[in-house]
């Protein structure tokens, strides 16, 4: 569907609503830093974080490579949408209700979004059925199995809402029919009943199955897990992807999870729905599960929201298949694994057991775990203890296959004093205790390593120096155009006196594209009141709707450490930057004053003339003026940028 022009409430409820930080860190694992967040930079290739997030101004900027803006301008450009598209989606992650320009578009719009609410509230009604039938006597079997086998208490049963799906094939849906409260091919919409292959009527998907509703991160419900109760397969059946639900995008318990895993600065990841509500059962609620999908670098990004350390433990099954799982997650994380952005743990439950039957077979299950989870190992260290299993240090060529993959490990760590201290950790365990030997071991693994790859650190580094000098700033006129902006921009305090300053002189910016900054900015002044630190995200709005490029600005919208360095001599800057604007114009003038002059036959006008060498001589004197009352110590704040 085309999307329709919004209208401008919907634009400005957005922008109250949305968080620049939710927004990007689905996207960048984000550090705390003093006020700000930092990470690597998502639009170009770095090592090392130059790319920030303010939650205070809601924007983000790289010193990297000069990208910036607020939080839909990052959208667009990561997800290569237009400015519509992106408020639109911003609208339906807020529940922001859309009001558009057109009357038919809104309808169009309703419809879509109550498919949405619709959807919800028939996932709702059907969870309370399932929920409602454990309790009955067809529930029995379902019930016994959790409060027996699954030892879960009442509360918990609760807490996760679970149920149970009734046996024969059409009791939801004979059931939903009976409600009359939504059509039917909703409910197949929403996964629940699919379409007989006959092509008439419809059968549940779900049947003599314990059942366990799968929510958002509001506790929404948005598909089901299901367990077969005997030994029919799969053994456990999920939902299909629909409108609401992606299991790729989805972690189990993260509503319940979210403010433990805040509190404790870390989350433990388990395979199992089981695992999951068995420690939640007993106060490890820090703790989600996966989907029975491989764990994907979405579902790590949305963990690392909530731990500011970035404590991750994986806590997948101990038996061949687990260990083969986490291995895989390894693999497809390490970008985010090997750069250090998240600390890593794998934590390998005694005798291949996972979580729940763990803590059901000891008695002292729950401090035993804590203290598991306290020394599980770093992902690296695990693997390395993964490269030792079955293998003879003493027998040759076990030592040269563990040796040769531990080379391959340890070429991938980027950081180098990690990479040190790896070195030295394997040379140790090949030296096996001899550790007269251990320099030899240490250098024979040092020889074979690639050295570190430096060019892409130095890369960065210069482009930060073209892309931010080579702007308009390299006159000094175009410098102090640019500081003015940035005053004014940043430091509200000034600017009713840089605004009557311009008036009073009549000046103008040379610059084309401060003459279009200056131009909107008076438009948003005279509109809305109130501006103070709105000012940026609202001409950034201006400039992504008339779909200019924000990288022409950046350097006015950000300030790098020299410019917040030299923030609070503002007076003195005004004034220079005053004094070179007023400089210009009046070269400008005497310029076209000479050349009148000189265009002008005296002969037929030589009082015009005249006037204009008047004119060019005053003209030429007040620059004089202007320039000394410029000293040398003025002039010095123009050499620092
Ligand atoms: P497992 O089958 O490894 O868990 O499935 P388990 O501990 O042995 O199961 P219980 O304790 O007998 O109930 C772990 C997870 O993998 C997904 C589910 O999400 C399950 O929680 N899975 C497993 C499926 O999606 N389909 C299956 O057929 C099996
Ligand atoms: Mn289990």
């Amino acid at each position: 569907m085309d999307i329709p022009r919004l209208h401008p409430d919907t634009l400005e409820e957005v922008k109250q609503r949305v968080d620049i930080y939710d927004v990007i860190s689905d996207y960048v694992v984000l550090k705390k830093r003093g006020k700000d967040y930092v990470g690597l930079c998502p639009f170009h290739d770095e090592k090392t974080p130059s790319f920030s997030v303010s939650p205070h101004k809601q924007l983000y900027y790289c010193f990297g490579c000069g990208e910036g803006g607020n939080a839909i301008k990052f959208l667009m450009e990561v997800g290569k949408q237009s400015f519509s598209d992106v408020v639109f989606d911003l609208a339906k992650r807020y529940q922001v209700p859309i009001k558009t320009l057109e009357p038919e578009q809104r309808q169009e719009l309703q419809r879509q979004l109550s498919l949405r609410e619709q959807l919800y509230e028939i996932l709702a009604l059907t969870t309370s059925f399932y929920q409602h039938a454990l309790h009955q006597p067809q529930g029995e079997t379902a019930l016994n199995y959790l409060k027996h086998e699954r030892q879960l208490s009442d509360a918990t049963i609760q807490q996760f809402q679970l149920g149970y799906a009734p046996a024969g094939w059409e009791t939801l849906y004979r059931y939903l029919i009976e409600q009359k409260r939504y059509p039917i091919p909703l409910a197949e919409e929403a996964g629940l009943i699919a379409l007989r292959k006959t092509g008439s009527g419809y059968y549940d998907r779900f049947r003599d199955r314990l059942i366990i509703p799968i929510t958002d991160l509001q506790g929404r419900v948005i598909g089901f897990g299901s367990r077969t109760l005997g030994d029919e397969q799969p053994k456990y059946l999920n939902s299909p992807e629909t409108t609401l639900f992606n299991k790729g995008n989805t972690l189990f318990a993260l509503d319940k999870a979210k403010n433990s895993i805040r509190s404790l600065d870390k989350v433990v990841v388990v395979e199992g729905y089981f695992d999951a509500i068995a420690l939640h059962a007993v106060g490890i609620s820090n703790t989600v599960a996966s989907l029975g999908t491989a764990f994907s670098q979405v579902q790590l990004k949305q963990l690392l929201r909530y731990t500011d350390s970035k404590q991750v433990i994986f806590n997948f099954d101990g038996d061949l298949a687990g260990k083969k799982a986490t291995q895989r997650a390894i693999t497809d994380l390490e970008s985010l694994i090997y750069s250090g952005q998240v600390q890593l743990r794998i934590l390998n439950l005694p005798d291949g057991k996972d979580a729940d039957e763990f803590l059901r077979s000891h008695a002292n299950g729950v401090k035993r775990f804590h203290q598991l989870i306290e020394n599980a190992p770093l992902w690296f260290d695990w693997q390395i203890q993964q490269l030792l299993v079955d293998q003879d240090l003493k027998k040759a060529d076990h030592f040269e296959q563990v040796a040769q993959e531990m080379v391959k490990l340890l070429n991938r760590i980027e950081n180098s004093n990690k990479r040190t201290y790896y070195i030295r950790y394997c040379a140790e365990i090949l030296s096996q205790g001899d550790t007269l030997s251990l320099p030899l071991y240490i250098k024979n693994l040092q020889r074979q390593l690639k050295k570190p790859n430096l060019s892409s650190t130095n890369k960065n580094s210069s482009s930060l120096g073209i892309k931010n000098f080579s702007h308009a700033e390299d006159t000094q006129l175009e410098q102090a155009e640019a500081l003015l902006l940035r005053i004014y921009l940043h430091c509200p305090e000034y600017r009713p006196e840089i605004f009557n300053q311009l008036e009073e002189k009549d000046l103008a910016f040379s610059v084309s594209e401060y003459r279009f900054l200056w131009q909107k900015i008076s438009e948003i002044e005279a509109d809305v009141k109130d501006i103070n630190n709105k000012l940026i995200s609202l001409l950034q709005e201006q400039i992504l709707q008339l779909s200019y490029s924000m990288t022409e600005f950046n350097h006015i919208f950000h300030l790098s450490q020299n410019h917040q360095e030299n923030i609070h001599r503002s007076p003195l800057q005004i004034h220079c930057a005053l004094i070179f604007m007023e400089k210009a114009k009046l070269e400008k003038y005497s310029n076209y004053s000479y050349q009148k002059y000189k265009n002008i036959d005296p002969n037929i006008d030589s009082k015009t003339q005249q006037y204009y060498l008047n004119e060019y001589y005053t003209s030429k004197r007040k620059i004089k003026q202007l320039e000394s009352s410029l000293s040398f110590s003025h002039l010095e704040i123009y050499g620092k940028y």
